[in-house]
């Protein structure tokens, strides 16, 4: 393992930049590729300071094949781990045509790419948010597909591009077939325990930890529970919390995975990154009120178009196959989060 080159790809981002301490201090070397359209360069200085090793940073767009074409040539990669994308779901549904335009045709530049450098093993980033409606609670990952906004089609139909790469070489008895895992993440929070890096949303922030962590702060003054009525115990939505680094573990394992016996012959996996145990609003509220010592100001206000009553994962494939667990529990991923907002207030700006 030691010494391989991985390829990260939005490595300057929330869960890239985690990812990149990670391998860095499991030994790879790491060429990170981003166009910093949603990080700084400084979530990567950080990375540096954290680990005391370097990595090489390329400040590109996928989507622009020649300068793509020039990091394989320049770099030994033996697999990639692709994060880059948009990711925003209210404004994939204002502005559909960038969504699948950045994510469905910046892998696409990205795969013909791997493909013509005979790079073929992949990690791709896609979410609980690809199953339907009829999905039912613990997910498993056999059950029913059905994205309902255009953020989520762009991960269903990067996953289904993503498999039938991997059928056609199964048809061409390919002699170097890709090797896919197609990680599904439940709801990533928390920070690195060193509080030097961390998730720093642009603007007003969209999901529920970054929101409680700027009203604890003082930034923002109360936080919407979007609806008390839903048939959960207590009325609020159940979403399954996870760990930053926990979740980014999981790419590690699924590195040694690709390279061993559960992909000998090829092919394109999916696996849920989840912990298995659901919290509600209010658990989340509750946790951050007494981890913290803070008082979340909140009220009850409709639910939000497009939420599902509750969502969480079975991740028995993963344990089975990657050989992957959760070790960190809900008090680290608040705590943590904690850390990262008070000793950055205002994200990675001076
Ligand atoms: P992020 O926005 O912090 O990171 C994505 C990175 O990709 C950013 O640094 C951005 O600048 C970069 N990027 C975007 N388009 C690019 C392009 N065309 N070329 C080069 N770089 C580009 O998001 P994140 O939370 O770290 O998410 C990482 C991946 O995980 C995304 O693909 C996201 O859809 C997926 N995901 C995230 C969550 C979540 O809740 N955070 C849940 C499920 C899946
Ligand atoms: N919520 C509030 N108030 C807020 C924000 C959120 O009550 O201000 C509630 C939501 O209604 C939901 C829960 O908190 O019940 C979690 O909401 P988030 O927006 O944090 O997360 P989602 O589950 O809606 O979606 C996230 C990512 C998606 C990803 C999905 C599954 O935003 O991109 O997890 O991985 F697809």
């Amino acid at each position: 393992m030691a010494n391989k080159t991985i390829l990260v790809t939005g490595g300057a981002g929330y869960i890239g930049s985690h990812a990149c301490v990670e391998l860095l201090e499991a030994g790879f070397q790491v060429v990170v590729v981003d166009n910093l359209v949603n990080s700084k360069a400084e979530s990567l200085a950080r990375v540096e300071k954290i680990t005391g090793k370097s990595l090489v940073f390329k400040h590109l767009d996928i989507r622009d094949k020649a300068a793509l074409q020039q990091v394989f040539a320049d770099y030994p990669i033996s697999a990639v781990i692709h994060f880059a994308g948009l990711k925003a779901v209210g404004e994939s549904c204002q502005q559909p045509l960038n969504y699948y335009h950045n994510n469905v045709y910046g892998t696409l530049v990205l795969t013909e790419v791997m493909q013509a450098a005979n790079v073929k093993q992949l990690i791709f980033s896609s979410s609980a948010t690809v199953y339907g409606a009829d999905a039912c609670n613990p997910y498993t990952e056999d059950m029913p597909l059905g994205a309902i906004n255009p953020y989520g089609r762009s991960k269903a139909m990067v996953e289904d591009i993503l498999r039938d790469l991997s059928e056609a070489d199964r048809l061409n008895q390919s002699t170097n077939p890709w090797k896919i895992a197609l990680l599904r993440y439940f709801n990533p929070i928390g920070a690195h325990s060193s509080g030097l890096i961390g998730e720093d949303p642009n603007g007003i922030p969209n999901n529920l930890l970054p929101y409680v962590s700027q009203v604890a702060i003082g930034k923002l003054a109360q936080l919407s529970v979007f609806g008390d009525d839903y048939p959960t115990p207590d009325g609020t939505g159940i979403r399954d919390y996870i760990h930053v680094v926990d979740l980014v573990k999981g790419h590690i394992k699924a590195i040694d995975t690709l390279a061993g016996e559960v992909f000998a012959q090829g092919g394109c996996k999916a696996y849920n990154l989840g912990t298995g145990q659901g919290y509600s609003v209010l658990d989340i509220v509750n946790a951050f009120e007494r981890v913290t010592g803070r008082t979340i100001n909140y009220k009850i206000a409709p639910r939000r178009a497009g939420d599902l009553a509750e969502c969480f994962a079975n991740p028995a494939l993963a344990l089975e196959e990657l050989g992957w667990q959760v070790e960190k529990g809900l008090d680290d991923m608040v705590a943590d989060t904690w850390h990262w907002q008070s000793n950055n207030p205002n994200g990675y700006e001076a």
